[in-house]
C-alpha cells in the first residue's frame, strides 16, 4: 500500500468499482437482496429486529447499494427512511415504487443537518471501504438525535487474514494489515477496502460518543447451503463471517 492515496481518490476508486460491479453483484446475490438481510448468514431484520421499533422513527441507511434494506423498512411501516450510496450504478437498481429518500453521497461527507435521525444503520455498506472510521462515526453521531441508535454489520475483523476463497482456510495476511488496495498503471487506486480491527470499532464508537450495546457474531445456519463470496457453510461452521455492532448515544 502506498501513502499517496487520499480519501477522495479512495472514494473515486470505489465509486467506479461499484458502478462497474453493480450488475454482477445483483445477479449473484438475488435471494440476499430480496429483503433486509444483515449478512450472508441471512439474519433478517424481520426476525432479529436489531433496529428496535422504527414505526415513528426517522432512519438513515449508509452505503445502501440498491437499498434493499431501506426499501424493506419502507414496506414495513417505518416513519421515514433515507438512504445514500456512493455509486449511481448501485442506486439505479433501487427502482421506483417505494418511499425511500435516495441520495448519492460519500460517507466521508454526510449531506445531512445535525440531529435529524433517530436511527442510523448499515449492512456491509460504506464502512469497510473507508479508512477513517473515527471521522465517519463522529459524523454519524452528528446527524443522530440524542439517544439515537447506530447498528451496522461488517466483515468480522478476524476474516481479514484468510484468502478470498470460500473453500480455503489458508491464512493470507496479517490481522494487523491496514488495508487492501489495487492500483492502475499510473498509481491511482482502483479498489480499496480497509481492515478495522475489533478494537478500532470500539474506539471509533466510544470516541464518537456512543455506548456500545452489543456485538453479534451470527452463526451459520445448518440449513443454509448457499455460498456468498468468501462466506460458505464450510467456513461458517468454524469461524464467524460477520460482526454486527449495536450502539446508542446518550439521551
Ligand atoms: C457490499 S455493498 C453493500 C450494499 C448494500 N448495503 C447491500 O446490502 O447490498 C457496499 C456498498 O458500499 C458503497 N460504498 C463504498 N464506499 C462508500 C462511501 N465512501 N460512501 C458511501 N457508500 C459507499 C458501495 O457503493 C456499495 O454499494
Amino acid at each position: 500500500m502506498t501513502t499517496s492515496e487520499t480519501a477522495v481518490s479512495v472514494s473515486r476508486a470505489n465509486r467506479e468499482f461499484w458502478d462497474g460491479d453493480a450488475e454482477r453483484y445483483h445477479a449473484d446475490h438475488r435471494t440476499y437482496l430480496d429483503g433486509f438481510h444483515w449478512c450472508p448468514e441471512m439474519l433478517s431484520e424481520g426476525e432479529a429486529r436489531l433496529l428496535g421499533d422504527v414505526r415513528d422513527a426517522t432512519v438513515l441507511e449508509l452505503g445502501c447499494g440498491s437499498a434493499p434494506c431501506a426499501r424493506w423498512l419502507s414496506g414495513d411501516g417505518v416513519g421515514y427512511v433515507s438512504a445514500f450510496d456512493l455509486s449511481a450504478g448501485m442506486l439505479r437498481r433501487a427502482g421506483t415504487g417505494h418511499d425511500v429518500g435516495l441520495v448519492q453521497a460519500d460517507a466521508m461527507a454526510l449531506p445531512y443537518r445535525g440531529s435529524v435521525f433517530d436511527v442510523a444503520f448499515s449492512a456491509f455498506g460504506a464502512i469497510p471501504f473507508v479508512r477513517d472510521i473515527d471521522a465517519l462515526f463522529r459524523d454519524v453521531a452528528r446527524v443522530l438525535a440524542p439517544g439515537g441508535r447506530f447498528v451496522y454489520s461488517v466483515n468480522h475483523p478476524m476474516r481479514w487474514i484468510f484468502v478470498d476463497d470460500p473453500a480455503s482456510f489458508a491464512v493470507f495476511t496479517s490481522y494487523f494489515e491496514e488495508g487492501y488496495l489495487e492500483y492502475d498503471d499510473a498509481g491511482a487506486p482502483t479498489y480499496a477496502e480497509f481492515q478495522h480491527k475489533l478494537g478500532d470499532h470500539v474506539r471509533a464508537l466510544v470516541g464518537a460518543g456512543f455506548t456500545l450495546d452489543d456485538v453479534l457474531e451470527p452463526e451459520w445456519p445448518e440449513d443454509l447451503t448457499e455460498t456468498w463470496g468468501q462466506w460458505s457453510p464450510e467456513r461458517g461452521r468454524i469461524f464467524p463471517g460477520t460482526a454486527i455492532f449495536s450502539a446508542h448515544l446518550p439521551a
